[in-house]
């Protein structure tokens, strides 16, 4: 087997690096309001409580550290004949930190800073206040450079088209719950993809792909890396 492969990735893939999931039982969403922290909404109603969240999420991430799924994938990206796409709905950067290239962050990214104002981005501190000023227009905008709820995802233009090439459609991680990332499956299948799921448990949508396969990411995710580069 050759093409080019899409890999989208969920918290799930993160949670043996010990960072907490969204809607697991005690995830981030059953101890959080999303309403409060992850909404443009929320921010402007109380920023000081939106950037403590953040904050709290910042540490933890630069704290945590790549777990052997990410590895596996940096392997797969390393080795692999076609292009491979890694998209994420994660703000950590494990993946980058594990030695993949290509990977776009649909959902921002937590250790970056964006001002509300002028567009402007920089690396974040390790804690954002309201009323920092942005350091290129000096207004006091500064918001996380994340994606909230009822904002656009990014790079979606580049997705798409990404996704209209694939070979193979891999969905990591992920509930399944959060538009557009949950359709993917369908949109790969629909261009001609081989459509692979691979989750702790079956997924919201996981009667649409050809193949699942549940496991902790850590253990299936290498597996199935070494299943893929042993065909090439
Ligand atoms: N290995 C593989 N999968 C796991 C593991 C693990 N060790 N632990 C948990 N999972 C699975 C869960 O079974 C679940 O299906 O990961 C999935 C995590 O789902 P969510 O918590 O809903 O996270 P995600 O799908 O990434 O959420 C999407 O929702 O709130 C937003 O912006 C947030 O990017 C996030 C988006």
């Amino acid at each position: 087997m050759a093409g080019d492969i899409v890999i989208l990735t969920g918290a799930g893939i993160s949670a043996e690096s010990g960072l907490g999931t969204f809607r697991d039982a005690g995830g981030i969403w059953a101890r959080y309001p999303l309403e409060d922290v992850a909404t443009p909404e929320g921010f402007a109603r109380d920023p000081a409580l939106v950037h403590d969240f953040y904050n709290a999420r910042r540490r933890q991430a630069r704290a945590a550290s790549p777990n052997p799924a990410h590895a596996a994938l940096a392997r797969l990206e390393a080795s692999w004949p076609g292009r491979v796409l890694i998209v994420t709905q994660n703000i950590d950067s494990l993946h980058e930190r594990a030695g993949t290239r290509a990977v776009r962050h649909m959902h921002g990214r937590i250790d970056r800073a964006r001002c509300a104002g002028c567009g402007h981005r920089w690396d974040a501190p390790d804690e954002m206040h309201p009323h920092d000023a942005c350091p290129a227009c000096t207004a006091p905008r500064t918001r996380p450079d994340v994606v909230w709820f009822g904002e656009m995802p990014e790079h979606m233009d580049e997705i798409w088209d990404r996704l209209r090439a694939a070979a193979l459609f891999v969905s990591i991680g992920t509930s399944g719950n959060v538009y557009p990332a949950a359709a993917f499956v369908q949109d790969a299948a629909r261009a001609g993809a081989y459509t692979l799921e691979l989750n702790l448990d079956p997924s919201a949508g996981a009667a649409d792909f050809d193949e699942t396969r549940h496991g902790p990411a850590g253990r299936i995710v290498p597996a199935w890396v070494d299943e893929m580069l042993a065909r090439t």
